[in-house]
C-alpha cells in the first residue's frame, strides 16, 4: 500500500485546539515535518509537542523570511523530495501546518509540490480567523453581512476599497504594518469599531482596542477585526 502524505492543521496555538483526526494521524506518522524560521522554533512544532511520540523521525523546512519567492521555493522543492523519499521507503508523514493548511497555510507550497506525485490528504484545522474571533467575543458575520480578509501588506487604497465593501474585516499578517493600518482606519473614522488581538489561544493572547497597542512591539500573529457599526453580527 502507498504511504500517504498528510497535511494537518493543528490549530491557532492552543494545543487542545486540534481535531480529533489531525491528532490520530499526527500521532500514527513515522514522519513529521512542519516549517521553522531559518533560525528559532517551529510554532507549529510547539503546538503539537506535548502529542509527539519519541520514535517518530522529524524533518524541519527551515523557510527564509525574504519577501523574494526564490529561496523559498527552493526550500519547498528540496522538503517535497524529501517527503518523497519517506513516501517510497514506505513511511507516512504527516505535514504540520499552523491553523488551517488552506487559509494561507505553508502546507499549500507543498501541496502544489506533492498532490500529483504521490497521495495527499489534507486535514482542516481550526483558522486564527474564528479563535480571534472567539478571543474578541465578536461574532465574525451574520446574514448577509460580506466578510472580508485582508493582508495589512496590500497598499492604502487597496485597503480602504476592500474595506469599504464589506461589514466585517480581518487584517492579518500586520506585524511591521500595524502603525499604518490603525492609521488608515483612524482616517476612515473606524478605529472604534476594530480589536486588535494578538497571539490568540495561547498564554500571551492579548485583545485591545487599537488605541492601547504598542505598534514597535507588535508580533507576526496578530489580527485586526473590524466591524463596522450595523452590521448583522453586532
Ligand atoms: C500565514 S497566515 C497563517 C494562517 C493560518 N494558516 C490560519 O489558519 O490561521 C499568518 C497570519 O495569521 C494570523 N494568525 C495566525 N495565528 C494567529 C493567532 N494565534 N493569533 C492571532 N493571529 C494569528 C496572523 O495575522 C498571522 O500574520
Amino acid at each position: 500500500m502507498t504511504a500517504t502524505i498528510y497535511g494537518l492543521g493543528v490549530g491557532p496555538g492552543d494545543p487542545e485546539l486540534i481535531t480529533v483526526k489531525a491528532l490520530r494521524h499526527l500521532r500514527a506518522a513515522p514522519v513529521v515535518a512542519y516549517p521553522a524560521p531559518e533560525q528559532g522554533a517551529s510554532f507549529a512544532r510547539a503546538i503539537v509537542a506535548r502529542w509527539l511520540v519519541p520514535a517518530q523521525i522529524e524533518l524541519v523546512i527551515r523557510v527564509p523570511m525574504e519577501s523574494a519567492r526564490f529561496p523559498a521555493e527552493a526550500v519547498y522543492d528540496r522538503a517535497g523530495d524529501e517527503i518523497l523519499g519517506h513516501v517510497a521507503a514506505g513511511r507516512d508523514v504527516a505535514v504540520l501546518c499552523q491553523g488551517d493548511p488552506f487559509f494561507y497555510g505553508s502546507f499549500m507550497y507543498l501541496f502544489a509540490r506533492l498532490a500529483e506525485r504521490g497521495h495527499v490528504e489534507v486535514v482542516p484545522g481550526v483558522s486564527s480567523l474564528t479563535a480571534c474571533a472567539a478571543a474578541a467575543r465578536w461574532p465574525l458575520a451574520a446574514r448577509n453581512d460580506a466578510l472580508m480578509v485582508l493582508p495589512a501588506s496590500l497598499a492604502d487604497d487597496e485597503l480602504a476599497r476592500r474595506i469599504a465593501a464589506a461589514e466585517s474585516v480581518a487584517l492579518i499578517k500586520l506585524g511591521r504594518h500595524f502603525a499604518r493600518v490603525r492609521d488608515l482606519l483612524a482616517n476612515l473614522g473606524l478605529a472604534g469599531d476594530a480589536r486588535y488581538i494578538e497571539r490568540a489561544t495561547t498564554a500571551s493572547e492579548r485583545v485591545l482596542p487599537l488605541d492601547a497597542v504598542d505598534a514597535a512591539a507588535v508580533p507576526y500573529f496578530s489580527m485586526i477585526l473590524l466591524h463596522r457599526r450595523g452590521s448583522a453580527a453586532r
